[in-house]
């Protein structure tokens, strides 16, 4: 079996691609940074007996989703499973406080490389009768009232369309699971220039812990995997509120990530 991971070098993604390889597959890891690629692969190589390519490509530009998509079509060592993780969040500011063109490059990895990715992977799967899709999403996606509203409406987004196939794919031997996290130590809140130095340390999951979950919820053929018994009840509990409760809350914690708002 062989497991495309997007994001592959950095927090979840590095993790989810430890944890695959850890159960034997051979791995495609995707991202933009060769030199770090190379390296991430090496080092997985020397811990696992598993072959992993690299394919470096920048996921908001036409040649690079051009070339991973030739990949996941490419029938010869064809790809069993699909790993879309690869994402960004909003600098601080938020919707409003940044250029159009800063939700407009989120949405172009949160969202159309999600959507052209899959639908490459999909028909080679199907016929095939194997494999499947985790989609890393956010509990984001739950809670909208952020000023961030662009990322989290991209991962409501990934969460419908994740849980959407899991519905359309029945039947056909191929799965998919959405992975929706809390907060997670990587390097996303710094690549954005958010602070969390606020948030309490309970709130945090670690990629290792977000990819055991993960991996093990599409091994079972889960819909939807939040990782964390502090998240899966926060999750639970806001299901039961109003969602003007839901969206002011949510608001309000992350409000806490930055001085000048919150940005995921
Ligand atoms: N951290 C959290 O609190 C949290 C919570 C919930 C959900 N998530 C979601 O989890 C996913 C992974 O986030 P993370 O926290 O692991 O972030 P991260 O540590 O910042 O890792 C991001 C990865 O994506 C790659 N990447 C970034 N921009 C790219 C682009 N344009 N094209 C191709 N690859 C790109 C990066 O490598 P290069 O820079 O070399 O391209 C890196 O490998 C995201 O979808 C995020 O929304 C994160």
């Amino acid at each position: 079996m062989r497991a495309l991971v997007t994001g592959a070098t950095s927090g979840i993604g590095r993790a989810l691609a430890d944890r695959l390889a850890t159960r034997g597959y051979d791995l495609i890891l995707v991202a933009r940074d060769a030199d770090r690629l190379a390296t991430t692969a090496e080092e997985i190589r020397a811990a696992r007996r598993v072959t992993c390519e690299v394919l470096p490509a920048d996921l908001t530009a036409e040649d690079g989703l051009a070339a991973v998509e030739a990949r996941l079509t490419t029938e010869r060592d064809p790809v069993d499973v699909l790993v879309n993780n690869a994402g960004i969040g909003l600098p601080p500011g938020g919707y409003l406080g940044n250029p159009v063109q800063a939700s407009m490059t989120l949405n172009r990895i949160n969202v159309d490389s999600v959507l052209r990715l899959t639908h490459a992977a999909l028909p080679g799967m199907t016929a095939r009768r194997r494999g499947g899709l985790i989609t890393v999403s956010s509990i984001a996606g739950f809670a909208p009232g952020t000023p961030a509203i662009t990322y989290s409406a991209s991962k409501a987004w990934a969460t419908t369309f994740g849980e959407g196939l899991h519905h359309l794919l029945r039947g056909s031997g191929v799965t998919s699971t959405t992975v929706a996290p809390g907060f997670v130590r990587s390097e996303f809140h710094q690549r954005s220039g958010v602070s969390t130095a606020h948030l309490p340390d309970w709130l945090w999951l670690t990629p290792p812990v977000v990819a055991e979950a993960a991996v093990r919820g599409f091994e079972r053929g889960t819909p939807l995997v939040i990782p964390g018994p502090a998240w899966r009840t926060a999750y639970a509990i806001s299901r039961l509120l109003p969602r003007r409760w839901v969206r002011t809350g949510f608001a309000r914690l992350m409000s806490r990530t930055s001085r000048k708002g919150a940005n995921r």
